[in-house]
């Protein structure tokens, strides 16, 4: 009856998810939805760790009921005040008017940005703790991860990291909460890259920064606000947060996106990726920049070490969007990668220039010689430089 699940000592985590959602932030599609976690803490003390989101707040309420069985809420713990995790407030303080909000200093301040409410709230700052009897929270700073106010916290009797946006995923959830009660790896993973790069990904350095904090904690679950909960083999979403926060690559391979107005250069983005494969890459990727959407597209150049952008020329410009896709990816921070250009233009290609100039405000991004122009179409000589483009790819995956 109720969408609730044990996760500790007097521990529940209330699950809500929603299927109707079209774009996540009215930005990012969510074909499976988008789930949102909340954790309540019975002690000497209740404890309600965040919100919830607009479209799920009556199931999150009678959760939350449920759960208290008869008591009260003492504390409220905001570790992040961004509204798909606080639009309950104003509902929760009418129910339970002594709850007392705990959170950065920041997050009260947002409070009353969002609803015009001043609550009277215990501000914590980095190293703080809350006790609530058996279970004692000891607060992290993770300023950016996602928004400046952020907080995280460790339960230290049960070894509890509370990471609020960081090691979530796009997608709606069952009643499988545990990582390890699915194939995260085959069916959540590249969902979960693909949030974390479009909603964190700009924030690498801090990402990284909070994660070394963490690794001073004894952590045996990690348990984030969307997406499924870590009891076991943390390392695998450690090791690829690491790898994200810091720009790495997780596959050794080349991703083509193109951008093709009558289908010449996509042409010649599908010839390349049969060059690669016949030099012995695997697993090359092509997309259609107007076809998959940008989100996608990020995550995958999160994903891969080599990067192909082949661009018709449009209005003496990159291609629109593969101009969209490329700003984003400059937005994002992405770094450390290796750069295939390819232009198309039939009368003075030039989105090939225009690509560079953004590759430049990026950090160390490696561009690639030859650099292949197309004059509408693929003839004898961009063919040939189609081919020392290939030879160039593969040598740098190998
Ligand atoms: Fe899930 Fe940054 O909010």
């Amino acid at each position: 009856m109720f969408n609730v699940r044990n996760v500790g000592e007097g521990i529940y985590w209330l699950g809500s998810s929603d299927r109707r959602l079209e774009l996540f932030e009215n930005a990012y599609p969510v074909p499976d939805g988008m789930s949102y976690n909340n954790y309540v803490i019975l002690d000497d003390k209740t404890c309600l760790m965040d919100g919830i989101d607009d479209a799920v707040t009556r199931q999150f309420m009678e959760n939350l009921d449920h759960v208290l069985n008869g008591r009260t809420l003492d504390y409220m713990v905001v570790h992040h005040m961004e509204p798909d995790h606080c639009s309950a407030i104003p509902e929760l303080l009418q129910k339970y008017p002594d709850m007392k909000i705990v959170g950065s200093q920041k997050a009260v301040q947002m409070i009353d940005q969002f609803y015009h409410l001043k609550v009277d709230a215990i501000t914590v700052k980095e190293k703080d703790t809350l006790d609530l009897g058996k279970h004692k929270l000891t607060f992290i700073a993770a300023p950016m991860v996602h928004w400046p106010e952020v907080m995280m916290s460790y339960e230290s009797s049960e070894g509890i990291f509370f990471s609020a946006d960081a090691f979530g995923a796009f997608g709606a959830m069952s009643g499988n909460i545990f990582a390890d009660e699915v194939d995260w790896e085959r069916d959540w993973a590249d969902e979960a890259r693909r949030y974390y790069a479009n909603i964190v990904g700009k924030y690498g350095a801090q990402t990284t920064a909070v994660l070394k904090k963490a690794s001073a904690f004894e952590i045996k679950n990690i348990l984030p606000l969307h997406g499924h909960i870590w009891r076991k083999d943390l390392n695998l979403i450690l090791d690829r947060y690491a790898k994200w926060a810091s720009y790495t690559p997780e596959k050794n391979s080349v991703a083509i996106f193109y951008g093709s107005v009558y289908g010449n250069t996509a042409n010649a983005a599908d010839i390349l990726s049969v060059k690669l494969a016949e030099r012995g890459v695997r697993d090359v990727k092509v997309y259609d920049v107007s076809k998959t959407t940008v989100s996608e597209l990020v995550s995958r150049a999160f994903e891969y070490s080599a990067l192909v952008f082949a661009s018709a020329t449009y209005n003496a410009e990159i291609f629109d969007h593969m101009h969209t896709f490329l700003t984003d990816l400059e937005n994002h921070n992405l770094s450390n990668r290796t750069v295939g250009v390819i232009e198309n233009g039939s009368w003075a290609p030039t989105a090939g220039k225009k690509i560079n100039e953004i590759l430049a405000n990026m950090k160390n991004m490696t561009v690639l010689e030859p650099q292949v122009s197309l004059l509408s179409s693929l003839n004898e000589a961009s063919l040939a430089k189609l081919d020392e483009l290939a030879d160039a790819l593969a040598a740098a995956v190998k």
